[in-house]
């Protein structure tokens, strides 16, 4: 079934900008629940790369399809690249992001601009029918903000602060943030990477 993905994710959105982006392959992207695939997966990994293979491997268990999935998290470098690939569950899962972005910011207090570098990271894993297993990584750079701005995008958007575009990434349009983000990137990459061992003209 090489005309269709899977993308091992309960998350809307994020199999909205993967159709998006896949789109001139001409290939059918579901989300899990539109296989029918409903499992619970341990994200157990110490890597952005295990923790998407350990979700792509998962779903690979139930269907015939290519499977992806991705792992991503922010890393700030004046904390130790905290909180890396546990992001979303700093703090605590069910916390809200205005508690988290405060505590960093908190963290952050009287470091100066030119420390509060920071990045987001994304890996996207890909497991092909016959079980070959692709991974790709992309980033993007940025700094922590001193306050939240912009009321688009999730999580730690409103401090996470792009120079090249003078805004945060909660205040780029969808459009704009999936051309430069690191998820876009990686997706993209692991496009390139499926076009070379998949023929999707047929
Ligand atoms: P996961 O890849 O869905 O496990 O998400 C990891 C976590 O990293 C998210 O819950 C967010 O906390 C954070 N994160 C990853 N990408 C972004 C982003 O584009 N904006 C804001 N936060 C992000």
């Amino acid at each position: 079934m090489k005309n269709k993905i899977v993308f091992a994710t309960g998350n809307a959105g994020k199999v909205k900008e993967i159709r998006m982006i896949m789109a001139d392959l001409g290939v059918e992207v579901l989300s899990m629940k539109e296989a029918g695939i409903s499992i619970d997966i341990e994200e157990d990994g110490s890597t952005y790369e295990e923790n998407a293979l350990i979700k792509a491997r998962a779903v690979a268990a139930c269907t015939d399809a290519i499977v992806m999935a991705d792992d991503s998290g922010l890393e700030v470098d004046a904390l130790n690249k905290e909180p890396g690939v546990l992001s979303a569950r700093y703090m605590g899962e069910d916390t809200p992001y205005s508690i988290k972005n405060g505590e960093i910011i908190k963290r952050l207090m009287g470091v100066p601009d030119e420390e509060r570098s920071a990045r987001f990271v994304c890996a996207i894993a890909a497991v092909l029918p016959d079980g070959r297993e692709l991974t790709t990584r992309a980033t993007i750079e940025g700094r922590i903000g001193y306050e939240e701005k912009g009321a688009n995008g999730f999580g730690y958007d409103p401090i996470f602060y792009v120079p090249e575009f003078g805004k945060t990434t909660a205040e780029l349009t969808e459009e704009e943030k999936n051309k430069v983000s690191h998820r876009g990137k990686a997706l993209e990459l692991m496009k390139e990477e499926l076009k070379k061992y998949e023929d999707f003209s047929c």
